[in-house]
C-alpha cells in the first residue's frame, strides 16, 4: 500500500513549487513518488463538458457542479494510487463567490484517505506579492487580511479532515529566500 499525501495552501503560497523541490530530492535518493495535480484533473472533466476555459473560473461554478468535478478527480486519483506513493496537490478549501468550499470534502476524503494533510503557509503578505507577479492565473483580487482569514480557515478544516480519516496535519512554512528550508520539511514527511 503506498504512501498518500495531500499538500494544500492557499493560491500562491508555493505550493507546486515546494512540490516540485521534494520530488527531485527524493528521486535522487530513489524514494518514488508520483504527484498529482487535483486540479487539473478536475479542469479536464470540465473542458470536455465545456463548463469552462480556464482552471480560475472552476471556483465560480456552481456547488454541485464542483463537487461533480471533485467526485471525478477522486475516484481518477484514486485508481492511480492503489500501489504507489502519490502526492496529492489541491487545496483544504476554495474561495467561492458563495464562501468557502472544502477541498476534501467526505465523499474525497473516503476514496483518497490520506496519510498525511500538509498545509503550506507563509507570510500574507508574501503570498500577495507572489499572486500579483504571477501573470499566467486569473488571482481573486483580495488583501493580505483576506489571505489570512483562508489560511486560517483551511487550519480549521484540516483539523476536520483529521478527525475523519486518522490522518496527520504537517504545517510547512514557504518564506521567501527559504525554498530550501520548506522542501527539507516536505521530504521529511514523505520520507
Ligand atoms: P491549482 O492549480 O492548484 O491552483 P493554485 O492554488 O492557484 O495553484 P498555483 O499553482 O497557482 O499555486 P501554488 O500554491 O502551487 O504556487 P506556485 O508553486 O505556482 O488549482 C486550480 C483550481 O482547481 C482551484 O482554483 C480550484 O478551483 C480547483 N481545485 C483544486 N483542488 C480542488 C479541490 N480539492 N476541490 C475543489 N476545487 C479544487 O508558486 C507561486 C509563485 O510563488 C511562483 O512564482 C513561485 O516561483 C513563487 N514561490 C514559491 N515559493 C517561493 C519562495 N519560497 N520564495 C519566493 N517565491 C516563491
Amino acid at each position: 500500500m503506498g504512501k498518500k499525501v495531500v499538500v494544500t495552501g492557499v493560491p500562491g503560497v508555493g505550493k507546486t513549487t515546494v512540490i516540485n523541490g521534494a520530488m527531485e530530492r527524493l528521486a535522487a535518493e530513489g524514494i518514488a513518488y508520483k504527484a498529482v495535480n487535483f486540479g487539473t484533473c478536475m479542469f479536464d472533466v470540465a473542458c470536455k463538458e465545456n463548463l469552462v476555459s480556464d482552471r480560475d473560473e472552476m471556483r465560480k461554478l456552481g456547488k454541485d457542479d464542483q463537487k461533480r468535478l471533485q467526485q471525478a478527480a477522486a475516484s481518477e486519483i484514486a485508481a492511480m494510487s492503489a500501489d504507489a506513493n502519490i502526492i496529492i496537490d489541491t487545496h483544504s478549501s476554495v474561495s467561492t463567490p458563495a464562501g468557502f468550499l472544502a477541498g476534501l470534502p467526505e465523499w474525497v476524503l473516503r476514496k483518497l484517505m490520506p496519510d498525511v494533510v500538509v498545509l503550506v503557509e507563509t507570510d500574507p503578505d508574501q503570498i500577495l506579492m507572489r499572486r500579483l507577479g504571477d501573470e499566467s492565473r486569473v488571482r481573486d483580487m483580495e488583501g493580505a487580511r483576506a489571505i489570512a482569514g483562508h489560511q486560517e480557515f483551511n487550519r480549521a478544516i484540516a483539523a476536520a479532515y483529521a478527525m475523519y480519516t486518522g490522518c496527520t496535519v504537517k504545517i510547512v512554512g514557504n518564506e521567501n529566500f527559504l525554498l530550501e528550508r520548506a522542501i527539507d520539511d516536505l521530504v521529511n514527511v514523505l520520507r
